[in-house]
């Protein structure tokens, strides 16, 4: 069943919470196989994507909401990282709150405390806004069954990921585990642009104790913010062949996910990821992410392949750490025959 923005909207609710409320919620990180680059309109990519979801590595949040007696028009909040006060991630959740609106008027009502914490260290740079929308998402879906108890199961998963997605693109594969589908695909039932779908079918055991591990080539702030970077593709030269080949690659990824197909998987996953830093590098303005070491890693995992036939591979975001992908069972070979040798540090349980 597909849902549409209509369906989501809800009329000011005549309900209010009384007393101050506590509301926890916590979600997984996730890694695109097939990459989510360019939208349009409200948060609507130009083409699908695909993510395994790395369960183990989260953000809880949670929310303490006191009741207004004269609500106003925007929401008021202050957000709380690891403790501290932070006034600078602020504006992306008050934007955030804005877009919401429409689809939970209620949350005007309240005054909110939101505390995060991330189960993966935060200098390492690792963006946390898809666990971190994700999980604000989940507190409001928690709030709004309280409001509006109605609605089907199906309804609040759906609409979890829908407003994820108004708060950053890549929250919407942030919902649930352990492959989430984001945007409308012909060929994929009730796949849709407004929200993330688990796929229909069963995750070959091969897959199903993968592992995530990031190099951390560089620590701190990315260089070009996700926003920006969407923005690239707007008037980008390869922007129609961009979304026909991400348009076959999810086609061809979901089938290597259900056969097992390992070979195929590595050579796709490595492909889309050169892809996605290629486009970045013929965009105007251009942008090289990667650094030296990104493609001395990239090397290193590609000699390991093939001298000692291990099934590890590569994928990258926008910026220049190097997620490596690998089956559970040769963690511990890699790790004594590649990792502990890199001069980088490594989140190992990016799982
Ligand atoms: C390269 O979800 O961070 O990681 O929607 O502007 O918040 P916004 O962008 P964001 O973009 C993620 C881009 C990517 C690929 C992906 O995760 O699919």
């Amino acid at each position: 069943m597909q849902f549409t923005g209509q369906d989501f909207s809800l009329k000011h609710p005549s309900k209010q919470l009384s007393g101050d409320t506590e509301i926890k919620a916590s979600a997984p990180s996730n890694i695109a196989l097939v990459k989510y680059w360019g939208k349009h309109g409200e948060q609507l990519p130009i083409n699908p994507s695909i993510s395994f979801t790395l369960n183990k590595s989260r953000t809880q949040t949670t929310a303490l909401l006191t009741p207004l007696e004269r609500p106003g028009g925007e929401v008021s909040f202050k957000f709380y990282f690891e403790g501290t006060h932070r006034p600078d991630f602020e504006p992306k959740i008050a934007a955030f709150f804005k877009k919401i609106k429409n689809y939970a008027p209620f949350v005007t009502d309240y005054q909110w405390k939101i505390y995060s914490n991330n189960s993966f260290p935060h200098s390492s740079g690792i963006a946390s806004s898809a666990s971190g929308f994700a999980a604000l998402a989940k507190i409001i879906i928690k709030l709004e069954k309280q409001l509006y108890p109605q609605q089907t199961e199906k309804y609040y998963d759906k609409k979890v990921s829908f407003l994820a997605r108004l708060g950053s693109g890549s929250a919407a594969r942030s919902t649930a585990h352990p492959v989430m589908i984001w945007g409308h695909h012909p060929q994929i039932k009730n796949s849709s642009d407004l929200y993330a779908v688990v796929p229909d079918f069963e995750l070959h055991p091969v897959f199903q104790n993968f592992r995530d591990s990031i190099v951390l080539v560089e620590k701190g702030q990315k260089k070009v913010s996700s926003t920006a970077g969407h923005k690239l593709m707007e008037n980008h030269p390869f922007k129609d062949i961009r979304k026909r080949q991400a348009f076959d690659r999810i086609l061809q990824m979901t089938e290597y996910l259900k056969t097992g197909d390992l070979k195929n998987f590595i050579k796709l996953t490595e492909a889309e990821a050169l892809s996605l830093h290629a486009l970045m590098m013929t965009s105007e303005p251009n942008y090289i992410l990667m650094q030296p070491d990104t493609l001395k890693i990239i090397h290193l995992i590609r000699e390991i392949r093939n001298n000692k036939k291990l099934p590890v591979c590569f994928t990258l975001d926008a910026g220049a750490n190097v997620h490596v992908l690998y089956p559970g069972n040769i963690a511990k070979e890699l790790k004594q025959t590649f990792f502990s040798k890199i001069p980088h540090d490594v989140i190992y349980d990016f799982v």
